[in-house]
């Protein structure tokens, strides 16, 4: 069983991490959302508290997801929500079962799979995880993640988003970087969701360009697109009372 926050009584709220961090990146969503929420955030395998497993794919991590629901008997449709690597999962679960998802919370994540170039960046990030570890990745990883804003003005939050990437294993980030350099083509969902969707960017965000995210979130029949100022690609930790404000906003509006 994956292992996970839960917090709160309502309807269910799933909260999916970015990669290479954890539930950890969701403590403040928890907190506020749970007072009408149930709100569930898993750790993937090898991430957080949840232990490593030798061969992982955004298939096999559905399928936790889905075990996880169960084991909390959960059978209404949820909001699934996730960022980057929680958004390629929240794709995939909704390919899989898209009866069980009521609404979507899509962040700073994409539709497409991986390039020929982004994949081969993949491979250089497992052999330099495999010959030094997780802590030298971290440092590095976390200036493509976080905005130029963040990077100027808050060292304290690039320095507890390198604590939370250090909590996880190498083994399971080696694991994590080839499910996605293998994941699926999700662009053919796109015309083919119906359920309310929020679609957020960072405007600073480099991984996945706001405007990249804006042409695909015209592709999603009545999504509700934002770009938020001042944020790279971890949007919720960057700015999180924009963010706050938008999830709310919609929430408060959406039936799912
Ligand atoms: C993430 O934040 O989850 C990563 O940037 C995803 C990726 O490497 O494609």
């Amino acid at each position: 069983m994956l292992a996970h926050e839960i917090k709160g009584e309502g309807k269910p709220l799933v909260l999916l991490h970015a990669f290479p961090l954890s539930s950890k990146m969701w403590k403040d969503e928890i907190g506020y959302l749970s007072s009408s929420y149930k709100v569930i955030a898993p750790d993937f395998p090898g991430f957080g508290r949840s232990p490593v497993k030798e061969k992982v794919s955004l298939n096999s991590a559905v399928q936790d997801i889905a075990a996880l629901l169960g084991h909390l008997q959960i059978r209404q449709p949820v909001f699934l929500a996730g960022l980057s690597m929680g958004g390629y999962t929240a794709f995939e679960f909704f390919r899989q079962f898209p009866k069980r998802v009521g609404a979507l919370g899509l962040f700073a994540t994409k539709a497409a799979p991986d390039t020929p170039q982004g994949r081969e960046k993949r491979m250089l990030s497992i052999q330099a995880l495999e010959k030094f570890g997780m802590d030298p990745f971290a440092r590095k990883i976390v200036k493509s993640q976080l905005g130029k804003t963040t990077q100027e003005k808050n060292p304290e939050l690039t320095a507890r988003v390198i604590g939370i990437m250090k909590d996880s294993a190498p083994a399971g980030a080696i694991a994590a970087l080839r499910a996605m350099a293998d994941r699926r083509d999700s662009s053919d969902l796109l015309k083919t969701i119906s359920v309310p969707t929020l679609v957020m960017a960072g405007q600073e965000d480099e991984i996945v360009p706001a405007a990249e995210m804006q042409a695909m979130s015209d592709q999603i029949s009545g999504a509700e697109f934002h770009a938020v100022p001042g944020s790279g690609h971890l949007i919720n930790l960057e700015q999180p009372k924009a963010f706050r404000e938008i999830f709310e906003k919609f929430l408060y509006k959406t039936a799912f």
